[in-house]
Parts: C-alpha cells; sequence; structure tokens
C-alpha cells in the first residue's frame, strides 16, 4: 500500500524537477501518480488560484486520473488556453452545449485525423452539406426502423454465447474453466466483436464477408493514429471500397433484406437503403456509400464496446445496483446512461470557432481549435451532484428517450456522451439497445458473477482496480458460476 508520505516525497521529487526545468519550460516533466481524485499541486498565482500546467495533459497521472484536474479547469479556468498544444478547452457543461448547438461558429472543419481513412464523412461537414448528408442514414437507426433490428440484436448475442462452451474446450486463451467456476475475458469473448456483427448485420453484409470486415474495421480504427498504421487504414479502406463497389452495383439491381426471427423480410439493409438514396436528383456515388458505411463502422465499434465493458464493470463494482437491475430489467436504461455519464467511452469533440470570440474573457482568434470537453461536462458539479459517484438511480440524470432538439427535459439533463446538437451521434439509440440487450443476456447468463480482481490492472497501490480514467476498460475479467463438467 503507497502511504500519503510517500506520495509527498514522489511530489517533492517532481518539484524538485520543475525548478529543474525552470529554464526549460519545454522539456518533459514527470507528475507524480496522486490518490485517485486528488490533482497534484502545480502552484497558485499570486491570489491563490490553482496553476493548471499543460505538460500534465501528456503524462500517465492525467489519464489515470482526470477528473480533479478538470475540477480546477471549470472552477477556475472554464475556457483554458493551452499555450503548449496551442488550443482551448470548454469544460463546464451549459458552454459546451452552446458551442455544439452553434454549428455556424464552431464548425468541425476539419477533423484532419479521420477524413484520410474514413474518407469525406459527415463528421467533418458542417451546416446545410452536414444537413443533407445525415439524414442519409441516420433515419435507418431510429424508431421503428430500430425496433425491427432488435431481434437480430438479440440473436447475435446468443449465437456468440452460445459458443463459449466450444471455445472453452478448444483451450481458447480468454476462457478457463476450473473447480465449478468459469474464467472468462469478456472484451474477447463478447464485446470487441459484437457491435461490429450487428452494424455489419444491419448493413446487410454477407455473413462470409465478416471476417475481412473486421480486418477493414481494425485496420481503419487503428490507421486513425496516424504513421504506418495509417498506411494499413488507407489500404484497408480501399479494399473495403473495391468489396464495396461489387456489392453497390448488384444492390443498385436487386436491394436485399434483413429478416426477423421467423424468416420474414422485415426491410432493406442499410446498403441496399443508400444505393436509393438521391441527393439534388443524384444517386450517391460508390465513394459517397463507402464513406458512410465507414463512418458507421468506425463510429460504432469501440465506442459501444467500451459502453459494454464498462458498464458491466461498474456495476459489477456496486453489486447492490447489479442485484436491483437483475430484479428489474427495466433499469438497464438507467444503468447504460448513468454509465455514459460516469466514464463514457468517448471524451469531447474538437471544433474550429468561425469568428473571433470571447468568452470568459478569454480572447479566441477565429479558425482555433477548440475542445470541447464531455468527460469534464458529464462530471460538472453545477448539473449533476457528487458526479464521481455511480449512481443508477440519481435523480438529476435523464434517462429517458434521447431528443436530437434539446438536452434538458423534466428539470433535468442527459450526459454528454453522445454529444448534443447538430451532431448528435445518429447510433445513440441502436448503441442503447446493443449494450443494453447484451449486458441482459450476458448477466442472466452468468451464474453469481463477480470481477476477476487477480487477473485486472491493478492501481498505483497495487490492490484495488485500476480506475478508468479517460480511457475504457481494456480487458474484463469475470468470474461466473458452472455446473462441473466431466
Ligand atoms: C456508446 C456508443 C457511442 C458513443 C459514446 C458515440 C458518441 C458519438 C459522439 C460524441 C458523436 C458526436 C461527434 C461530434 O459532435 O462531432 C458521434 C457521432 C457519430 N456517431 Fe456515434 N457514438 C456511439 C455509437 C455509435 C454507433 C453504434 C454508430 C453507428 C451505428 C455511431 C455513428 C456515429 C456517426 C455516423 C456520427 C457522426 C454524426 C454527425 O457528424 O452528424 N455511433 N458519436
Amino acid at each position: 500500500m503507497t502511504t500519503t508520505s510517500e506520495f509527498t516525497r514522489t511530489l517533492t521529487r517532481a518539484l524538485d524537477l520543475d525548478s529543474r526545468l525552470e529554464d526549460d519550460p519545454g522539456a518533459l516533466r514527470e507528475f507524480p501518480l496522486m490518490p485517485y481524485g486528488e490533482a497534484v499541486d502545480m502552484g497558485q498565482a499570486a491570489d491563490g488560484t490553482p496553476l493548471i500546467d499543460p505538460r500534465l495533459f501528456d503524462g500517465p497521472e492525467f489519464f489515470r486520473n482526470p477528473y480533479p484536474y478538470y475540477r480546477i479547469m471549470r472552477d477556475h479556468y472554464p475556457v483554458y488556453h493551452d499555450k503548449l498544444h496551442n488550443c482551448y478547452y470548454v469544460t463546464r457543461y451549459d458552454d459546451i452545449t452552446e458551442c455544439y448547438f452553434d454549428d455556424e461558429g464552431f464548425n468541425t472543419i476539419p477533423k484532419g485525423s479521420s477524413s484520410g481513412v474514413l474518407g469525406n464523412t459527415q463528421l467533418e461537414l458542417s451546416g446545410i452539406e452536414h444537413r443533407r448528408r445525415r439524414n442519409l442514414y441516420g433515419q435507418h437507426l431510429v424508431g421503428q426502423s430500430l425496433k425491427l433490428r432488435v431481434p437480430a440484436i438479440e440473436r447475435l448475442a446468443r449465437e456468440m454465447i452460445e459458443n463459449w462452451d466450444d471455445q472453452a474446450r478448444e483451450g481458447v486463451s480468454w476462457i478457463e474453466d476450473r473447480d465449478g467456476v468459469r474464467t472468462i475475458e469478456i472484451g474477447k469473448a463478447f464485446a470487441n466483436d459484437f457491435p461490429i456483427s450487428v452494424v455489419c448485420d444491419i448493413l446487410g453484409f454477407p455473413k462470409d464477408a465478416r471476417g475481412k470486415f473486421f480486418y477493414w474495421y481494425k485496420s481503419m480504427m487503428s490507421g486513425l493514429g496516424g504513421s504506418a498504421a495509417q498506411k494499413q487504414g488507407l489500404e484497408a479502406r480501399q479494399d473495403l471500397e473495391d468489396y464495396i463497389e461489387g456489392i453497390v452495383e448488384a444492390r443498385r439491381k436487386e436491394p436485399t433484406y434483413l429478416y426477423d426471427e421467423e424468416g420474414n423480410p422485415v426491410g432493406k439493409d442499410i446498403i441496399s437503403k443508400l444505393c436509393e438514396s438521391q441527393i439534388d436528383g443524384d444517386y450517391l456515388s460508390t465513394e459517397e456509400i463507402t464513406s458512410n458505411i465507414a463512418l458507421i463502422v468506425g463510429g460504432g465499434g469501440e465506442t459501444t464496446r467500451g459502453a459494454i465493458l464498462n458498464m458491466l464493470y461498474l456495476l459489477l463494482q456496486h453489486p447492490e445496483q447489479f442485484d436491483a437491475v437483475m430484479a428489474d430489467a427495466s433499469l438497464w436504461d438507467a444503468a447504460f446512461h448513468e454509465t455514459l455519464r460516469h466514464s463514457t467511452p468517448i471524451g469531447g469533440q474538437p471544433r474550429h470557432n468561425t469568428y473571433d470570440i470571447e468568452m470568459h474573457g478569454v480572447k479566441i482568434p477565429a479558425g482555433s481549435l477548440v475542445h470541447m470537453v464531455d468527460f469534464s461536462a458529464n462530471h460538472d458539479e453545477r448539473i449533476f451532484s457528487e458526479p464521481e459517484t455511480f449512481d443508477i438511480f440519481r435523480p438529476d440524470l435523464y434517462k429517458g428517450k434521447l431528443l436530437r432538439s434539446g438536452y434538458r427535459k423534466e428539470g433535468r439533463c442527459s450526459h454528454m456522451a453522445f454529444g448534443v446538437g447538430p451532431h448528435l451521434c445518429p447510433g445513440a439509440w441502436i448503441s442503447h439497445q446493443e449494450a443494453t440487450i447484451g449486458c441482459r443476456i450476458l448477466s442472466e447468463h452468468m451464474k453469481n458473477p463477480r470481477i476477476n480482481v487477480e487477473r485486472m490492472p491493478k492501481d498505483i497501490d497495487g490492490e484495488s482496480l485500476r480506475p478508468m480514467g479517460l480511457v475504457s476498460v481494456d480487458a474484463l475479467w469475470i468470474d461466473y458460476d458452472i455446473e462441473d463438467r466431466p
């Protein structure tokens, strides 16, 4: 166990280091890892305001323990100018929502990093161009269309779980049965692939293309990181485009359908629908269809995976809340929303301001990079009381049907994980279904599930579970009881 005095010593060492670096402010500085929820003391201004050293944002302490620093920013620098990285951070809930709704004052052009690999997608469009693109497939992921997809989501979840026994017999590395207990890593066994299978299904990809689809998805996602991986991402996109070209030609002549459990057609798949869509009288080009598909794939995989793993991780750490959800399945909705408030898989979105503006006394020249920190909005104590506490019953979070038009209803605010305003995630409703149905079916299948603490990464005390910080759970090891097999 690390003691407070050890922390103080580490802190002092860090401060010594800081004074040695005084002549070289750009040099890396090591920040000590603090007890969770406490911030490193980075000095004070003459009036006692705590200072923020932007080198912190690149270090492990911030990735692991960001919330106390966001609190300092919300309280003292609601718009923080980071001169080291040449950008601005907006951290209060109300300010962020205002910027998100102002699509002309804060546009999304260019995000740069995604367009290389995903192509020309709506994520980087603003104004009227964005509105035209957005409706092309968004309508297929909501309302009645979404209801029709639910049986397929349930079927895919059950199919994955049914494979576990065979996988255990084959001796895969993520499942182990011993003395009536199964130890399983839920990421590899379920959450990594489940959202991609769902997307593949609703897009209407042939089943035998699923293996390739996973390869494209993984390569494109890692390609967003740049360098060599970007090259692989671009190649994967080209591959996907070549493949889709054939499908698009075939579907233009003969659309294909999704089917319910009884085998009745319940509507065309999304690729078939995109083939029929027109903008200003022109059919979408293959390039446009590919980019839309790449965005749906890229937008819906990692995010929903993170939501599933984070939700189970948080619920199992709060067994009384897990038991409540098991006793009343309607609480899965609340669990999903509170998970996305407490630990969203996406921390925020970049924007560029179109005009010179001033917010909270900070002048932001036109064209600056302004980060909307959704992580911080979700933990803004002006909106959510005791924001660090995970509580699916919290009365101050709106947990009803997400509305495109607003984020405040019945006097409560929704979480910011799906953004708000014109770019509000069009996959919000389907990922909600995927995560709640997936977690419900998983939890009903596993008898007496509990986190296998032994196998999980530990925090700095070497004992407690590592907090999520800025990232989703990487791997979630669970034990559950099974019948002994001969
Ligand atoms: C828990 C899961 C998810 C989270 C947390 C999430 C989060 C987000 C956020 C924050 C944005 C807004 C980007 C911005 O404001 O610039 C967004 C956009 C988007 N998301 Fe999601 N997403 C999730 C699941 C999905 C799924 C399942 C799909 C597709 C099936 C999807 C497709 C998209 C697309 C296409 C956009 C671009 C929308 C636009 O720019 O108009 N997302 N998502």
